[in-house]
């Protein structure tokens, strides 16, 4: 949708963050695209000092400089500031009338709604998870739960130290589409992952790790009397996610107001 021309002006919201590094380094990498700002919260030190890779900052309209103020609309605001710098970062976007990408995890009933409402100003588009892995597991592990239905499904998840959400919104994303493949409704067959006492029929665990730098690793496990499966994805690099949203950000830039998923980029 965008004019191949001229390289596509993206912003990037909480810009020091991990996913916020891994998205200006490939934005930079990227020639239909230039990074139009690179923001952190309001009265950051970060503020003015330069983004790091000083000869990219040398291209033509490149942010160069952290900021905490938006002068000019981008064609593409991406986010990945959590719950805590979600509402900020999609208020801005609607101001601008910018595109809108989010990653974040964890957010609110309230936050989704209001990501809802937006999509009647500005194109959204938010996704769990941003790799084309992921988005090819979710399609397997539907299939698969509706293939057998009666066997029992659990679903493991492993993230680094500092990740604060849990089941990851990945975990909750391939529950959800296994959900969907069995004809139940989600809410009704999840259980907690600080269940007890013996497995009800038809739930879907969930099981949790959290330590070291793990980037994101999935697996959603079929158990069945005497047989299992085991549909796995591992991440060993952030900048998956991170090319993803900026896929994601060059599709959905002019496109028209409303709500848009990742696999819409992937449809024939
Ligand atoms: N969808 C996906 O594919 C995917 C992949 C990986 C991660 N994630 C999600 O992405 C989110 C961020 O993960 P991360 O590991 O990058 O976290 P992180 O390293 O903690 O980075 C978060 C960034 O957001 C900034 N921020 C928070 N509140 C803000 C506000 N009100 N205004 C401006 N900036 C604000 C933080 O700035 P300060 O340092 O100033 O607080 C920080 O730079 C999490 O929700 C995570 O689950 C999603």
């Amino acid at each position: 949708m965008t004019d191949t021309s001229d390289p596509t002006a993206i912003a990037v919201f909480g810009a020091t963050g991990r996913m916020g590094q891994a998205l200006v380094r490939v934005i930079r990498a990227e020639p239909r695209a230039r990074l139009a700002a690179a923001l952190v919260r309001g009265g950051s030190p970060s503020a003015g000092r330069a983004v790091p890779d000083v000869e990219a900052s040398a291209r033509e309209g490149d942010a160069g400089r952290y900021a905490d103020r938006l002068d000019a609309a981008p064609a593409a605001l991406i986010e990945f500031a959590g719950p805590d710098g979600f509402d900020a970062a999609l208020e801005l976007a609607v101001r601008h009338g910018s595109a809108f990408v989010s990653g974040s995890t964890g957010l609110s009933r309230s936050q989704l709604d209001a990501l809802d409402a937006a999509a009647a100003r500005i194109p959204v588009l938010w996704s769990a998870n941003f790799s084309l892995g992921i988005a090819v597991l979710t399609e397997l592990v539907r299939d698969a739960a509706a293939a057998l239905a009666d066997w029992d499904c659990e679903i493991v998840e492993a993230h680094h130290r500092h990740k604060r959400d849990a089941p990851s919104g990945t975990a909750l994303a391939l529950g959800r589409a296994a959900a969907e493949g069995r004809g139940v409704a989600f809410e009704s067959v999840a259980a907690a992952a600080s269940r007890s006492g013996e497995r009800r029929d038809g739930e879907i665990g969930f099981a949790v790790v959290r330590g070291g730098d793990v980037v994101g690793e999935h697996s959603v496990c079929l158990l069945g009397a005497g047989e299992r499966i085991e549909l796995a994805h591992r991440a060993t690099d952030r900048d998956i996610f991170a090319r993803g949203a900026v896929r994601a950000a060059l599709w959905l830039a002019g496109r028209a107001p409303g709500r848009y998923a990742l696999q819409d980029l992937f449809a024939r």
